[in-house]
């Protein structure tokens, strides 16, 4: 089953964040989602052993790069999706994890450094393309925007930056208190209270709103298998 991969070297881009709510997100819609959470800081994890669950959500905890390739294809076997949460680092388990991916997301704040960053996770994902002899689809998500800037887009920074023909999603995870308060209060955005944070509503809406363009891109960025004989449909 699909596996999306959250990929940046840049710490804080907001990997962790977006993997989780595209997974509760999924999980709430009633398919079965497997997290394999390979940060070695494990911070969803830690949001299970604070005393968070969802139904359809499992969460598998992935202790290196020796067994990252199993961890995935055994989630894979067993749920509707598998979501891997990475660590914000190049490293060998980043690599395997993309080689393994229908999708990678690669989170990033609207910054020309941070552009930088998001920039090396798409050369990786390139060079893994490679070493794999596929094409592995990879899209950019703006997060932890602000509403009210509107400055040049992250797609026209990595331009600028030499990597072209950059495929990025519409939606951006904005900046949103009710993001941090999932893991503040070890639940979901679903079981949040209007008592608990503020702006619930427009965080569910943009929440929702991410998981349907996530769905879409897997769908529409799948490479197109070759006929291998003409004629044959
Ligand atoms: N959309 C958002 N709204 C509000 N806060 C956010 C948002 N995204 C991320 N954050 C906050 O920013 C910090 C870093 O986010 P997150 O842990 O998701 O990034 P990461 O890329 O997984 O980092 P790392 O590389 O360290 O694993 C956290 O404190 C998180 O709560
Ligand atoms: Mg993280």
């Amino acid at each position: 089953m699909p596996v999306i991969v959250f990929a940046s070297p840049k710490g804080g881009a907001g990997k962790t964040t977006s993997a989780f709510l595209l997974a509760t997100e999924l999980a709430n819609r009633n398919m079965s989602i497997t997290i394999v959470d390979a940060d070695p800081n494990h911070p969803i994890e830690n949001w299970r052993k604070g005393g968070g669950k969802a139904n359809n959500l499992t969460i598998m905890v992935n202790k290196n790069e020796e067994s990252i390739l199993d961890d995935i294809d055994t989630a894979a076997g067993e749920s509707d999706f598998v979501i891997v949460d990475l660590e914000g680092t190049a490293n060998l388990s980043v690599a395997y994890a993309i080689s393994r991916a229908d999708l990678v997301i690669v989170p990033s704040q609207r910054s020309t450094l941070d552009a930088g960053e998001a920039a090396k996770a798409l050369s990786l994902v390139k060079r893994q393309s490679s070493v794999a002899r596929r094409e592995i689809p990879v899209a950019l998500l703006l997060t932890r925007t602000s509403l009210a800037i509107r400055s040049k887009g992250l797609k026209r920074m990595l331009e600028s930056l030499g990597a072209n023909k950059v495929e990025s999603f519409i939606v951006e995870i904005n900046e949103r208190e009710a993001f941090k308060a999932v893991f503040d209060h070890t639940c979901t955005l679903a079981q949040l209270g209007d008592s608990q944070v503020s702006g619930l509503d427009k965080a569910r809406k943009n929440s929702a709103e991410f998981a349907a363009e996530a769905i879409q891109k897997l769908d529409s960025l799948q490479p197109k298998k070759p006929k291998i004989f003409k004629g044959v449909a």
